[in-house]
């Protein structure tokens, strides 16, 4: 099982209200040394990555959701997580890092640069949560209205293709020939374009071929654009639902991964979740009823808002709560559907949606109580767990401290094995597969898998 944490550079994640528990200390969030602390923790105990997501700005539905956004800290501020891994990579020498960056807002040629040094910077150890974006604030911030659903997906395909020849194409392997007569052989060092709907590039890749050339793909997307996207550029997926979505999630993403070519069961599948432990499930329970306490309903309103664009607090009237299709988090809002909310009234729909835990993989217990639940995520297929911490780092140092000792005790912890790249540690290569449309770019030369 792959243990990942999974962070943003915020206040307030999800634990709505949970600032205000004695023992968190998210608020820190800009503070260099204390993330320093945290890598190296999670490194010491066999974690694999560090994540950090990253979507920013106001929810934009109502002042007051806005309010309460800011007031609980809620993804507001956020800082930029590619500022922070460099250090952070520089910290530690076995943890490796993915980091979030927008296809709809980022550009490919300085986007493909700045990941290229990354990942030359972490000796490999680099992956990238390759996001659509949701949130039209966004789009207001960069002054180009956030596109519809379908075409978000459209540029993303368009997006990793023309990073794929830069990455991929551009350099053949030993063109880079320090102490040779000369530092780089210009013939194996290619011009190459892209030529497509929404972007356009040509050129010699200014970045010599990083450790993995292409960093890990990460990707979340739950819609049919957003499944088909992972099926063919995703390494690694990150699924939700309950045991029975994230069942069938998985068999269509390895069906559509063998319609596009790909080894359908070279993809791994890791669940976001949200674990409260302690001692025994009695410790756990306690911390429970804490965390009960503290939790904001309005915070989770707001987030509510920022990631689906539904506003659950308007008066209630006598109408009822409808899913309806949403152009920003599908996944969100299909969670809100699938839990029964269609049809109830505006009120109940609130009460529903706001409550503790908020939406996530939630799982709470003593050691062998979380073990437990964590071996049947994989018994349906899923590898590991990305780990979220309502209190910060407390939850992070209970789950290190009991339950990581119970997973071993069962065998379970896929620890990374030395200083290897992060494909390396998920797998055993350190570039793409053969069969990833990335490594059709590779000119003729360049080794099938160098
Ligand atoms: C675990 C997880 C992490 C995500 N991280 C981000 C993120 O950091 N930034 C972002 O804009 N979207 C993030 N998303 C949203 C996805 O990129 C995607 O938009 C969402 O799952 C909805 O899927 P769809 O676009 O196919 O409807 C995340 C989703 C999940 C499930």
């Amino acid at each position: 099982m792959i243990l990942n944490a999974f962070s943003v550079l915020t206040a307030s994640q999800n634990g709505n209200g949970l600032w205000r528990h004695p023992e968190d200390e998210r608020h820190r969030f800009n503070d260099l040394d204390w993330w320093v602390a945290y890598a190296r923790r999670i490194e010491d105990a066999g974690f694999t990555a560090l994540m950090f997501a990253d979507s920013f700005g106001t929810g934009d539905v109502s002042d007051a959701l806005d309010r309460a956004q800011l007031e609980e800290g809620a993804y507001f501020p956020a800082t930029d997580p590619f500022v922070y891994v460099p250090a952070l990579a520089g910290a530690t020498s076995r943890l490796s890092f993915i980091a979030t960056a927008s296809t709809t807002f980022e550009n490919p040629y300085a986007l493909a640069r700045r990941i290229g040094s990354l990942d030359h910077l972490a000796r490999g150890r680099f992956g990238w949560n390759i996001v659509t974006s949701f949130v039209p604030a966004m789009g207001r911030a960069y002054g180009t209205p956030l596109p519809p659903h379908t075409e978000r997906y459209a540029r993303a395909d368009e997006f990793l293709r023309a990073c794929y020849v830069l990455w991929e194409g551009s350099w053949e392997d030993g063109a880079a020939t320090p102490g040779s007569d000369r530092l780089v052989d210009p013939d194996r060092v290619h011009d190459v374009s892209h030529e497509g709907d929404f972007f356009r590039l040509s050129g010699r890749f200014t970045v010599s071929p990083s450790p993995q050339r292409t960093p890990v793909l990460v990707q979340a997307g739950h819609s049919s654009q957003g499944t088909d996207f992972a099926a063919r550029h995703a390494e690694v997926v990150l699924v939700t639902g309950t045991k029975e979505e994230a069942r069938t999630y998985i068999a269509e993403v390895r069906r559509l991964a063998a319609e596009h070519g790909r080894d359908p069961s070279a993809l791994r599948f890791l669940i976001p979740a949200v674990v409260v432990t302690g001692a025994d499930d009695a410790d756990a329970a306690r911390r429970v009823a804490e965390y009960r306490r503290l939790w904001s309903r309005r915070a989770s309103a707001a987030v509510m808002a920022l990631f689906t664009g539904y506003d659950l607090t308007a008066e209630a009237d006598d109408g009822t709560f409808s899913y309806a299709q949403t152009d920003r988090h599908q996944s969100a809002a299909r969670t809100l559907a699938s839990a029964g909310d269609d049809g109830r009234s505006r009120k109940e729909a609130y009460e529903r949606a706001t409550a503790f835990p908020g939406s996530h993989i939630f799982i709470s217990g003593g050691p062998e109580t979380v073990a437990d639940e964590l071996e049947a995520w994989t018994a349906i297929g899923v590898d590991g767990v990305n780990l979220m911490d309502l209190v910060s780092p407390a939850d992070m140092h209970r789950f290190i401290e009991h339950v990581v000792p119970e997973l071993d005790r069962r065998g379970l912890v896929e620890r990374p094995q030395g200083a290897r790249t992060l494909r390396e540690h998920l797998f055993g290569r350190p570039r793409l597969s053969p069969d990833h449309p990335g490594a059709g770019l590779r000119p003729a030369r360049h080794g099938a898998d160098a």
